[in-house]
């Protein structure tokens, strides 16, 4: 058993302060697990949300050493605990108290993405390879570690005219299904800002579910809005035959 030093921020949204607390931590513990351990030893009153434990529900998202994490799957032998070991609230959000952050905005921007809408009288039948494409997005825990590093939210609060990372993915899990016949390009373009994506990949590296979000989701995304707005021949022929262009399983792209 050894003792550590956290630096955990308290504090609301007219400001705070890390405070220390030391912890004596046990082979296999997580950054959850001392943040417990403070509140059950010497901060009761310390905020922080979490579920499950086990990087499935999303809820314990913040800020270790500076880098965005699930708290819950950050194992303290995998960070250097010789020095305090900060422990922040996710900064893209305003901050509720201590470690709690107010997510609400995600759900609002979510209402701009049109839900899935299969065609009258569809026979529900789907091919295994359609079904894979869109799996990955589903993998989804709404953790929002993505929109937390996204610089075009953290850095430029640009909440009014982008999405974020995990609505265009959620928007590529609808415009990709086989079975889905609703058009949001227009969206994409216009009030979901996919044009200010400059594919980074910052999300792409903390997303705890592995999901390929710029290479998978957003690079096609980006890719129909071109061909819906900049190339007139192939804007022209969507728009007369109302198909939808999806990628295929090996990256290359079809038109249905
Ligand atoms: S790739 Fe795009 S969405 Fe992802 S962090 Fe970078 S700018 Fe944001
Ligand atoms: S895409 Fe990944 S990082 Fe973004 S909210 Fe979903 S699980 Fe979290
Ligand atoms: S507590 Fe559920 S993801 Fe960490």
């Amino acid at each position: 058993m050894s003792t550590v030093t956290f630096k955990v921020f308290r504090g609301d949204r007219s400001g705070g302060e890390l405070k220390d607390y030391t912890v004596e931590v046990q082979e296999g513990m997580v950054v959850l697990d001392a943040i417990h351990q403070i509140q059950a030893e010497q901060a009761p009153d310390l905020a922080c949300r979490w579920n499950c434990k086990a990087g499935k529900c999303g809820s314990c998202g913040a800020e270790v050493n500076g880098k965005p994490t699930l708290m819950c799957m950050t194992r303290l032998d995998t960070i250097d605990t010789s020095k305090p070991v900060t422990v922040r609230p996710m900064k893209t959000f305003p901050v509720i108290r201590d470690l709690a952050t107010d997510v609400k905005w995600n759900y609002e921007a979510n209402k701009k993405i049109k839900p899935f809408t299969p065609a009258p009288n569809t026979d529900w039948i789907m091919y295994q390879e359609d079904v894979d494409r869109v799996q990955e997005f589903r993998k989804c825990i709404e953790c929002f570690l993505c929109q937390n590093v996204c610089h075009v939210l953290r850095e430029h609060d640009e909440k009014t005219g982008f999405i974020g990372p995990r609505l265009l993915v959620r928007t590529a899990s609808l415009e990709m299904h086989p079975l889905d016949v609703e058009n949001r390009l227009d969206m994409l373009k216009n009030e979901g800002g996919i044009g200010y994506c400059n594919i980074t990949k910052c999300c792409t590296e903390v997303c705890p579910e592995h999901i390929h979000i710029t290479d998978n989701a957003i690079i096609p995304l980006k890719e129909r809005v071109v061909d819906e707005y900049y190339d007139p021949v192939l804007g022209f022929f969507r728009r007369l035959f109302g198909s939808k262009k999806r990628a295929e399983p090996s990256g290359q792209a079809a038109d249905d």
